[in-house]
Parts: structure tokens; C-alpha cells; sequence
């Protein structure tokens, strides 16, 4: 264990883990999604999802993680058998697919940072037209906007400053970068937040966000609620297995996945209260009947939209801070998907941590950039007949969501038929000594045997279907 490295305590393992699940799903795909689904109806099948299916979820991978102390193949195959390590393996491929197109996006946050802190995006007159000439065109380092066009770059320095934290190893690297990111990113959210609810007609904002609608009901709400949560919480992949093999044995694991479970929630939470208002601030100023806040361009249209309207030095001020959250949120995730293909060649193949680092982060910048290259450059990427006519990126975003739904039911399977329930309570009983008696353990017993398998393993094939046939096509 000690070569391998492990977290300091309790707060290093949770600010870990939390600030892998606290990232972009929580600050830009959340308040989206949000805003597509009903508001508020997202947010409680949203929270359903957490209770019924993740938290359970999230307990047994840091369990098996800690049990085994290895990676995420490395785990499965000591406690299963060889064919069990696949699963890992399939995790840690869908690990490698996540951070290339993540990288990417974080990339053009980590641009649109430069630009409004430091720049003059906010005095662009169309937004929308620079969001596409932005992430359109990755490298043109010559043109008359300097480097507005190379998000080439950002997303190559996000991935180097990904690699030299990993590569300083678990608590001076990992540990160390999320004591500082997580608080700085809690300030800044709840700043902002202060401020946005000062802004005119921010009520409105607030009441669209948390007044469900149920006429927007839909079974392809609860897809998106499932999905988000599985993504949001960095689950069904590996991540927490391996961070969870960095874990003393004297810690409970029960309650620090329910600590990191819940600092997730409220950041995506908190998000929407954060970017609500300021859209409804929006709609006010500019007298706008409806502002769009449907779809991934929210937070690279809209809000820079916000800003402008705010005047060039508070917008650049409060822009600046916004993209700089994002940044962080971003950063502390990357470190986390990064260390799953790391662990697997440190722990398995030996190999030296530092050059596998950088050159895991290489291999996967080169997997990212079709989809980089498909938001226009490329146009055979940006519409795929197969995939009813939607981008790479969105594509591999896709197709990793459902492997994290896939990849949960498969570890509830091998927790109940393999590893066995006994083993995994005898586990979680370190740490926290009256887990044997508690409701906790017949709620997790039952959550992780029964409702988790059958719903997970239901809603997988569901969503599959509906992302290449359409659902309503088919029933
Ligand atoms: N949870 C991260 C987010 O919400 C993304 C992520 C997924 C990170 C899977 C690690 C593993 O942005």
C-alpha cells in the first residue's frame, strides 16, 4: 500500500472524490438539462436516481476499490477472477473516451476564461456566431483574433496541467490540488449566486427553476435524470474504485459517500440557482419574450450574453470568476479520469508513474480530436446519418453515458453472484462498527441486489433504444 500512495485521512479521500464528481456535468450540463426537462421535475427524479441507484452504487465500488487496493481491473479480477477483470478493463476504456472529449470541452472553457478575463470576448456583438467561429476552427493562431481560434491549445495545456498534478502522485498531487480547487470553486459558486439573485426579475429565474411542471413528464426525462446522476457522481467506471484503493481502512465508507454524494448534489443544485437568475436577468434587460436555455451552448452563449450586459468591468469581473469555477470543476475531474488508466499500468504493468502519465494524457489528447475537429471542421463528423445526424462528440458522450449505466449494473451483478453481500458488509463494517445492525445495511443489501441490477440493467436497454431508434418510434 504505501508504495502505491494513499490519501491523508477522511477530508483528502472526500475532497477527492467529490471534486471528480463535481465537474462539468454539474455546472454545465446540469442547468441545461435542467431547463430542457421542466426545471424542477428534473431535479426530483434527478435526486430519485441519487437515493435508489447511486449512492448504493457508489458505496460498493469504493468497497471493492478498498478491499482489493488496486486498480480498477486489478480489483475486479482479485476478487472475481480473471474474466471479472474485463469489466474493469471496459471501465477503464470508457474512463479513456470520457476524458478525451471532456478535455475538449474544458478546453473551451478554459479559453473562454482567458478571453473574458483578459480579453475582449465581451464586446463581441453576436455570441452565438462566436461560439461557432470558436469552436469550429481549433487552430489558427494567425488570425486577426490572436488566439481566439486555438482552442488546440487550451485543451492541450488543460491536459498538461492535468498530467503534472497526477504525476506528483496521490496526496502531494491529487490531494493537495483538490484542497485548494474545491474550496476556491464553493466561494466562487456561492458568490456568484449572491450576486445573481441581486439582479432584477431573478425570482422569476428562481421560480421557473424550482416550480415542477409536470406536464414536462416524460419517460426520456427519467433517461436524462439517470444518466446525469451516473455521470455527475463518476460512477460505473473505475474512478471510484481507484480512489477508493487509496483509502485507509479505518475510514467509513457509508458516510463518505454520502458526504460525497451530497457535495455533488448541491453543486449541481446550487448551479441552476447560479445560472437561472442570471438568464432571467437576461430576458428582463434585453426584453426578450423567451431567452434559449435549452442545449450546451447555455453557459458559452447565454452567459457570456449576461456578462456583456453587466458593463465591461463587472461583467469581466463576474465572467472571469464564472469561467474560472468552471476551470476548477473541470481540472479537479480530469485529475480523476486521468488516474484510472494511470493506476491500471502503475499497479499491473509496473511501470514508472511519470512517463505513463504523460504518456496516458498524450494518447488520450489524440483520441479527443475527432471530437474536437467535429463541432464543423470536419463535416463528416458533425452529422452522423447513424446517429440521427448528431456530432462525435455528442455521439461519445452518449455512448459513454450508457457505459456507465452498464457498468453499474454489472458491478450490483458481481457484488450479489460473485464477490457476495457478506464480503462486501464485512468491508464497510471497518470504519463504522454498528454497520451490521443498522437499516443502512439492509437498505444497501437490498438497493444493490434487487432494485439496482433490474433498473439499471431495464433503463440501459432503454436508453439505447431510444438514442439510435427514437423511442416513441418504438412503442
Ligand atoms: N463527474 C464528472 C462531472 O460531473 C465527470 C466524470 C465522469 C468524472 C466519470 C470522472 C468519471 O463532470
Amino acid at each position: 500500500m504505501s508504495t502505491r500512495g494513499n490519501f491523508s485521512g477522511r477530508i483528502g479521500f472526500i475532497l477527492a472524490a467529490a471534486g471528480s464528481a463535481v465537474g462539468l456535468g454539474n455546472i454545465w450540463k446540469f442547468p441545461y438539462l435542467a431547463g430542457q426537462n421542466g426545471g424542477a421535475v428534473f431535479l426530483l427524479i434527478y435526486l430519485a436516481c441519487i437515493f435508489l441507484l447511486c449512492y448504493p452504487v457508489m458505496v460498493g465500488e469504493i468497497a471493492i476499490g478498498r478491499k482489493a487496493g488496486t486498480d480498477a481491473y486489478g480489483s475486479y479480477q482479485k476478487l472475481g477472477g480473471s474474466k471479472w477483470g474485463y469489466l474493469g478493463l471496459f471501465g477503464i476504456l470508457a474512463g479513456i473516451f470520457i476524458l478525451s472529449f471532456y478535455n475538449v470541452v474544458a478546453g473551451w472553457a478554459f479559453g473562454y476564461f482567458l478571453h473574458i478575463g483578459f480579453g475582449d470576448l465581451l464586446n463581441e456583438k453576436d455570441f452565438g456566431a462566436f461560439f461557432g467561429f470558436f469552436t469550429n476552427d481549433i487552430l489558427d493562431v494567425s488570425s486577426a483574433k490572436g488566439l481566439a481560434n486555438s482552442n488546440f491549445i487550451f485543451s492541450l495545456v488543460f491536459m498538461a496541467v492535468t498530467a503534472l498534478i497526477v504525476s506528483q502522485g496521490i496526496q502531494k498531487g491529487i490531494e493537495a490540488a483538490n484542497k485548494i480547487m474545491m474550496p476556491a470553486l464553493y466561494s466562487i459558486l456561492i458568490g456568484i449566486i449572491i450576486y445573481s439573485l441581486t439582479l432584477p426579475n431573478a425570482i422569476s429565474g428562481v421560480k421557473f427553476y424550482l416550480i415542477p411542471d409536470f406536464s414536462e413528464l416524460k419517460i426520456q426525462t427519467v433517461f436524462e435524470g439517470l444518466k446525469q446522476a451516473f455521470f455527475s457522481l463518476s460512477l460505473g467506471m473505475g474512478a471510484l474504485i481507484t480512489y477508493g484503493s487509496y483509502l485507509k481502512k479505518n475510514e467509513n465508507i457509508a458516510s463518505s459517500a454520502a458526504v460525497i454524494s451530497l457535495a455533488d448534489t448541491m453543486v449541481a443544485f446550487l448551479s441552476g440557482l447560479m445560472v437561472f437568475p442570471l438568464v432571467h436577468f437576461l430576458q428582463y434587460k434585453a426584453n426578450l419574450t423567451e431567452v434559449a436555455t435549452a442545449g450546451p451552448p447555455l453557459i458559452f452563449i447565454v452567459l457570456p450574453q449576461i456578462f456583456h450586459e453587466m458593463g465591461p468591468i463587472l461583467g469581466r469581473f463576474v465572467g472571469g470568476s464564472f469561467f474560472l469555477l468552471v476551470c476548477f470543476a473541470a481540472l479537479t475531474s480530469t485529475i480523476s479520469l486521468l488516474e484510472v488508466p494511470v493506476a491500471y499500468l502503475v499497479d499491473q504493468k509496473k511501470m514508472n508513474r511519470k512517463s505513463v502519465v504523460w504518456g496516458i494524457a498524450l494518447l488520450i489528447f489524440i483520441v479527443g480530436l475527432p471530437s474536437m475537429l467535429s463541432q464543423g471542421m470536419i463535416p463528416a463528423l458533425n452529422k452522423l446519418d447513424f446517429f440521427r445526424g448528431q456530432d462525435f462528440l455528442v455521439f461519445i458522450a452518449d455512448m459513454c453515458d450508457i457505459s456507465l449505466t452498464i457498468g453499474g449494473c454489472l458491478m450490483c451483478v458481481f457484488i450479489t453472484y460473485r464477490w457476495k453481500i457478506h464480503n462486501m458488509d464485512e468491508e464497510l463494517e471497518q470504519g463504522n462498527e454498528g454497520y451490521r445492525k443498522s437499516f443502512l445495511r439492509k437498505y444497501l443489501s437490498f438497493t444493490i441486489q434487487y432494485v439496482c441490477p433490474i433498473l439499471l440493467g431495464v433503463l440501459s436497454i432503454l436508453v439505447i433504444l431510444d438514442k439510435f431508434w427514437g423511442i416513441d418510434n418504438i412503442f
